[in-house]
C-alpha cells in the first residue's frame, strides 16, 4: 500500500503552502500517520500530554504541532528545558518573583507560567526536574494557580502543560527519583515517538524536506538525491534520529558539487551495522555497544589511519550535532575554537 507524505505547514496547520515549507512537518510512514491522527484527536482538549522519545525524534516539534492544532494556537507556546536551570533559578523562572523577594529582585517579574497564560508550556527533559520542584509543579497543575516567590497571593493561570522525556520515567518513579502523582498528572495522554529506523517510510520524504529547507536557506538550486544516496540513507540506522538526518543533509548541501547529492556527499559512517543487520525488532544497541562494534569493524578491516578517522568522525559529528556552531562544538569536545577550526579547514568543512 502506498502512503502519500503528509506535509503540514506552520503557522496555520491547515494551510499547505510551499513557500513556507522550510518549517513544515513531514509525516509519511504509517507509524507517523498514526501519530498524526492521535495528535489531531488529543490536541483540542486541554489534557496534559507526556511525549516520550529518544533524542532527535521530534519531541519539541510534536509539542508545537499539538499547540498549533489546539484552540490555544493564537496564544503563546513557550518551551523550557528543565535540565538547564539550577533549582533556585528554576523556581523564579517558572513562577516569577515579587520586587524585593530576594537580593537582586529589583522589580517584580512574571514567571513562564504566567507568560504562557492561555497557551501552552512545553517542559522538556522533565525527568531532570529536582524533586522539590516536582512538588511545586504538581501544586500548580492541581490548583491552576502560581505563587510568585515573595508573593502573598496566588495568581490564576490557564496553561496546558506538555512535558517531554527521553528517559524511562516509570523507572525513575520506581527508583523514587520522580513523583508518581506528578507522573500520572502529566501523562493524561502519552505520545510515543518511534525512532527513525522504525518508521523507514519517513526517511526519504524527510530528506527531501531538509534538502529544500537548506537549499532555500543557502540560496542554491535544489539538488536531487542520487539513487545510491537514497539507498545509503535508507540503510543507515540513524542513532541520532531526525536531528541526525537533518544535520547530514545540511552538511551534504554545503559540500556537494553538481546537481545531485551522491552517497559519498552524505559522509555517513560506513561500518555501522545496517538496518537489515540490526533487524527492525531487535533492541537498539546501547551507544557504547555500537561504538565498540564500530571500532571492531574498523580493526577487522585493517582500516588505515584509524586514529585519524575516529578524530575526524568525532569532530564532524560534534559539529553537525551543534548545527555547525563552532563555539558550541568546541565546548562540547573540550578543545579550543582555534583547534576546531584547524581541523574543520583540513576536512574542508570551512574555508
Ligand atoms: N516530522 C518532522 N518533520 C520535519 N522535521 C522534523 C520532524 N520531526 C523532527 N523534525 C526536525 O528534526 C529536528 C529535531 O527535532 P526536535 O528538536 O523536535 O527533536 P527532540 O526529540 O526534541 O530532540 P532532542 O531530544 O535532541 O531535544 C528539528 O530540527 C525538527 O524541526
Ligand atoms: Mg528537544
Amino acid at each position: 500500500m502506498e502512503y502519500s507524505p503528509h506535509i503540514i505547514t506552520f503557522p496555520d496547520p491547515r494551510a499547505v503552502s510551499l513557500s513556507i515549507r522550510a518549517s513544515a512537518v513531514v509525516f509519511a510512514d504509517p507509524k507517523s500517520l498514526q501519530l498524526l491522527s492521535l495528535i489531531d484527536r488529543v490536541a483540542p482538549s486541554n489534557a496534559n500530554i507526556l511525549i516520550i522519545g529518544e533524542t532527535g525524534t521530534g519531541k519539541e516539534l510534536v509539542a508545537r504541532q499539538v499547540h498549533l492544532s489546539s484552540l490555544r494556537a493564537a496564544q503563546p507556546f513557550l518551551a523550557i528545558n528543565c535540565g538547564a536551570f539550577s533549582e533556585t533559578l528554576f523556581e523564579s523562572e517558572l513562577f516569577g518573583f515579587e520586587k524585593g523577594a530576594f537580593t537582586g529582585a529589583l522589580s517584580a517579574k512574571a514567571g513562564w507560567f504566567e507568560a504562557a497564560n492561555g497557551g501552552t508550556l512545553f517542559l522538556d527533559e522533565i525527568g531532570d526536574l529536582p524533586l522539590p520542584m516536582q512538588v511545586k509543579l504538581l501544586r500548580v497543575l492541581q490548583e491552576g494557580e502560581v505563587v510568585r516567590i515573595g508573593a502573598r497571593r496566588p495568581a490564576k493561570v490557564d496553561v496546558r502543560v506538555i512535558a517531554a522525556t527521553n528517559v524511562d520515567l516509570e523507572k525513575a518513579v520506581a527508583e523514587g527519583r520522580f513523583r508518581e502523582d506528578l507522573y500520572y498528572r502529566l501523562k493524561v495522554v502519552s505520545l510515543d515517538l518511534p525512532i527513525l529506523r522504525e518508521r523507514p517510510k519517513d526517511i526519504l520524504p524527510l530528506a527531501r524536506h531538509f534538502i529544500s529547507k537548506y537549499a532555500e536557506r543557502l540560496d542554491i538550486v535544489e539538488p536531487t538525491l542520487a539513487p545510491q544516496a537514497e539507498k545509503a540513507l535508507l540503510d543507515y540506522p540513524w542513532p541520532g534520529n531526525i536531528r541526525e538526518l537533518e544535520n547530514v543533509l545540511h552538511r551534504a548541501l554545503l559540500v556537494f558539487h553538481g546537481h545531485q547529492i551522491e552517497a559519498n556527499d552524505l559522509h555517513l559512517p560506513t561500518n555501522q551495522p545496517s538496518f537489515a543487520q540490526i533487524g527492525q525488532s531487535a533492541p537498539a544497541p546501547t551507544g557504547e555497544e555500537s561504538f565498540t562494534h564500530y571500532l571492531k569493524s574498523l580493526f577487522e578491516e585493517g582500516h588505515e589511519g584509524i586514529f585519524e578517522h575516529i578524530i575526524d568522525h568525532t569532530l564532524n559529528t560534534a559539529y553537525q550535532w551543534e548545527h555547525l556552531n563552532q563555539v558550541r562544538s568546541a565546548r562540547l569536545l573540550g578543545i579550543s575554537r582555534n583547534v576546531l577550526r584547524t581541523h574543520l579547514k583540513r576536512m574542508e568543512l570551512i574555508d
